[in-house]
């Protein structure tokens, strides 16, 4: 009998050790409007800061992103990791929307011409000992296949070098054009991914010598980091091979810029401990069903106070589940416009201020900031998670006096133009399940410790 209960407690520590092992990943999220950013400029207010963030949002929403095979980018965040043995640091966008991650690499095509000014020394392949090309035939190589749209494999014979050339919709806001750039071609290899704390991967990554800076230079970003739900996304290689971890991510935005926050990988990234009333709404595919790259999920309605608005009631499409997208880059939330127009007429009644023009010029819901301004209960109703949007999420001083909403009207009806920004994602742990397809949401006050 003693013989059997030893075992059985063997048996337990063993299992306790398995589960401990259970690794996780960790890096900065720093805005780019942050001091520790290196596009910081403190000349500039921060209406001017919110301003450019609001027409970033604006580009983004309004490029019909599902039925384009580019994706768009705006890059409200960027993160540090070190790639190579020697690590060298490499200073990335965080972009939930595309895939591939990627920096710029020595040699550079046409000598210095193909690669951008950075800010970090360049990566060289050569002085690393854990590089490693990678050929078509490989199994690595293959992980491209259902990545976003955008990026494009080059392989014709399994003897070739895995190559890629990846696309990003470009705007210039401040001009109104939009072009089509290739913003990094170059070869898929493997390299030892060093995270914040010190803990080291073999991951695939794209080691781009042919580059175009774009929004990615103007971030000082020497690269991209991708977040999306391919198979080639950092998220999935650090479950599956690299780590034993699971497929899950999750970050915590803090209400101040100014406060850097984390983002986690793997089964120690997982939202909620016991007794947490952790909400869960599951993903589903894109309003385009090759698409699926994106953190879509669905929305049936939105609350101000007691008054409920059913998505649903606006286009048919709507009725879909798989209507909007959880968006980490993207400020605002954008809302297809009859049913946006419908919640503003419900904020205006709700709120009982006087509405002031907006200041940002993006026609939208501003009003005057008096004290005696009562934001009425605005609750988003996910399928299966009821949020309730704090007012300091939804309404946000952008002038002297001023207080506007960060609900965007979008361009058309089309559902495929709705986004859950990243302020509204405030406060919020927010975990993305890549293997239970879902996102849990847990209100917590972001900027202490985690
Ligand atoms: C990787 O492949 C490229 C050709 O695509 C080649 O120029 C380069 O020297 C290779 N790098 C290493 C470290 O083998
Ligand atoms: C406006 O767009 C043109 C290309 O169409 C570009 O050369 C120019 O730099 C842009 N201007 C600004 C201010 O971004
Ligand atoms: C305006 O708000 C009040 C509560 O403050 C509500 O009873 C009423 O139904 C609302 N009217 C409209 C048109 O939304």
């Amino acid at each position: 009998m003693a013989f059997y209960n030893k075992l059985i407690l063997l048996c337990l520590i063993l299992l306790m050790m398995i589960s401990s092992e259970a690794t996780s990943y960790t890096l900065d999220l720093i805005h780019r409007d942050s001091p520790f950013s290196p596009v910081y400029d403190p000349s500039r207010t921060n209406l001017q800061r919110r301003t450019s963030s609001f027409l970033r949002s604006i580009a983004r929403s309004s490029s019909k992103s599902p039925s384009s095979p580019i994706t768009p980018f705006s890059g409200d965040y960027v993160t540090r990791f070190r790639i190579g043995n020697p690590p060298v640091e490499v200073l990335a966008l965080v972009d939930t929307h595309s895939d591939l991650t990627w920096t710029q690499c020595q040699p550079c095509k046409d000598n210095e011409n193909g690669c951008y000014k950075q800010k970090t020394p360049l990566f060289d392949p050569k002085e690393s000992k854990t590089y490693r090309n990678l050929s078509c035939a490989s199994s690595e190589c293959a992980l491209m296949v259902d990545a976003a749209g955008g990026l494009y494999p080059a392989c014709d014979q399994d003897q070739q070098p895995c190559t890629y050339h990846v696309f990003y919709l470009n705007h210039e806001v401040e001009n109104n054009s939009k072009s089509v750039i290739p913003n990094s071609e170059g070869d898929i290899a493997v390299e030892t991914l060093t995270f914040n704390d010190d803990v080291s991967v073999k991951v695939v990554f794209g080691c781009g010598h042919n580059n175009v800076g774009g929004f990615v230079e103007k971030a000082y970003a020497s690269g991209v980091l991708g977040l999306g739900r391919g198979s080639i996304s950092l998220v999935n290689q650090l479950g599956g091979g690299g780590g034993g971890g699971a497929k899950y991510f999750s970050y915590c935005l803090t209400r101040s810029e100014s406060e850097s926050s984390k983002i986690r990988f793997g089964s120690n990234a997982v939202v909620g401990r016991p007794g947490d009333k952790v909400g869960s709404t599951p993903l589903r595919n894109g309003l385009v069903v090759s698409v699926r790259n994106l953190y879509t999920v669905t929305l049936e309605g939105i609350s101000v106070g007691n008054q409920r608005i059913e998505y649903s009631s606006y286009t048919h499409v709507l009725k879909r589940k798989g209507n909007i997208v959880i968006d980490s880059a993207t400020s605002m939330t954008v809302l297809p416009s009859s049913f946006y127009d419908t919640l503003e007429s419900a904020l205006v009644n709700g709120t009982r201020a006087k509405r002031v023009p907006d200041p940002r010029k993006t026609n939208g819901l501003c009003f005057e900031q008096v004290a005696t301004v009562n934001y009425p209960v605005i609750t988003a109703h996910f399928q299966g998670a009821d949020l309730v949007l704090s007012n300091e999420n939804s309404f946000l001083e952008v002038g002297v006096g001023v207080v506007c909403s960060t609900f965007l009207r979008g361009e058309g009806d089309d559902p495929s133009v709705a986004i859950f920004g990243n302020m509204h994602q405030r406060n919020i742990l927010i975990g993305f399940d890549l293997d239970n397809h879902k996102v849990d949401f847990l209100p917590t006050d972001c900027a202490k410790p985690q």
